[in-house]
């Protein structure tokens, strides 16, 4: 029987230590802003995009939204992340990703103050990372740094194996854990032998996008399982990229699907901006 780690939970603590650390930080009479942009109107971004507003009312943070049509255009699109770039009352600078086909992904990211990038997606935020210099940490991983530590899990020395090389999870992920003084293994759709590396690892971390994918023969005996998919199948049920089911009695922790990495995110996108509030 595996413990459940309950992102739900760990990340209403981190929720209600922020709202703390932003009402000192009022009471000293520092506000802090985060400019949310989304470019159409794509139902999930509109989903995330709500919930980023809500966390902010939450902590006490304020939130300025722009819902820009889908025919923008990426100089517009540039005009404004400029515009916000400059004024001082906004501490951070949220694109929701993906922005539509017309406009570069890259350019967009790459326009963004880094002094302002709570995505943590700025090229020089993923170099600061890369190097142990600070900056802002890509949301996801940042939270399973976090779900890690809070459940008391010891990193130091442990061999991690990472399923996925994404820039927004795989690899920053890699660099945070090795961070933490783990032996890191990343693993991708070209790796040899993905089930003898998976089942040598004390923690598994995993984020392909395949639907229950790591089967129970990927598990190791005793170890400490993260699963950072999402799916939703026809009859709206949600699951992730792990089977459960099997993973869970060889597991001694595990997180669920839903209520397991994915409440962390925006607490973590939360953490950035109470950051973002002090060091700009
Ligand atoms: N789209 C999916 N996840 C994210 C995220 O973490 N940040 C942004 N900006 N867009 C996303």
């Amino acid at each position: 029987m595996a413990k459940i780690i309950d992102g739900k939970k760990i990340s209403a603590e981190i929720k209600e230590e922020l709202k703390e650390q932003v009402a000192q930080l009022k009471k000293a009479g520092v506000e802090g802003t985060l400019a949310v942009i989304q470019v159409g109107a794509d139902p999930a971004s509109s989903v995330y995009v709500r919930n980023k507003k809500k966390a902010c009312e939450y902590i006490g943070l304020h939130s300025k939204s722009f819902e820009l049509p889908e025919e923008t255009t990426q100089k517009e699109l540039l005009d404004l992340i400029e515009q916000l770039n400059q004024d001082a009352a906004v501490n951070g600078i949220l694109v929701q990703l993906p922005v539509p086909a017309h406009i570069e992904e890259k350019t967009i990211i790459n326009a963004i103050s880094p002094l302002k990038d709570v995505d943590g997606f700025h090229p020089q935020s993923v170099g600061s990372l890369t190097i142990g210099q600070p900056g802002f940490v890509s949301c996801t991983p940042a939270g399973i740094v976090e779900l890690l530590k809070r459940s008391k899990v010891e990193l130091d020395g442990k061999n991690c194996v990472i399923v996925g090389r994404s820039n927004i999870v795989g690899k920053p992920m890699a660099l945070l854990m090795l961070r933490e003084n783990a032996t890191v293994t990343v693993t991708h759709s070209h790796t040899k032998n993905l089930k003898e590396i998976c089942s040598a690892a004390d923690i598994l971390i995993v984020a392909i996008g395949k639907k229950e994918f790591i089967t129970g023969e990927y598990i190791k005996e005793g170890a400490v399982v993260i699963d950072v998919g999402i799916h939703r199948d026809e009859n709206n049920k949600l699951s992730g990229d792990v089977k459960y089911d099997e993973a869970e009695p060889k597991a001694s922790m595990i997180t669920p699907v839903p209520g397991g990495v994915g409440p962390m995110t925006i607490a973590m996108l939360m953490r950035n901006c109470v950051e973002a509030m002090v060091t700009v």
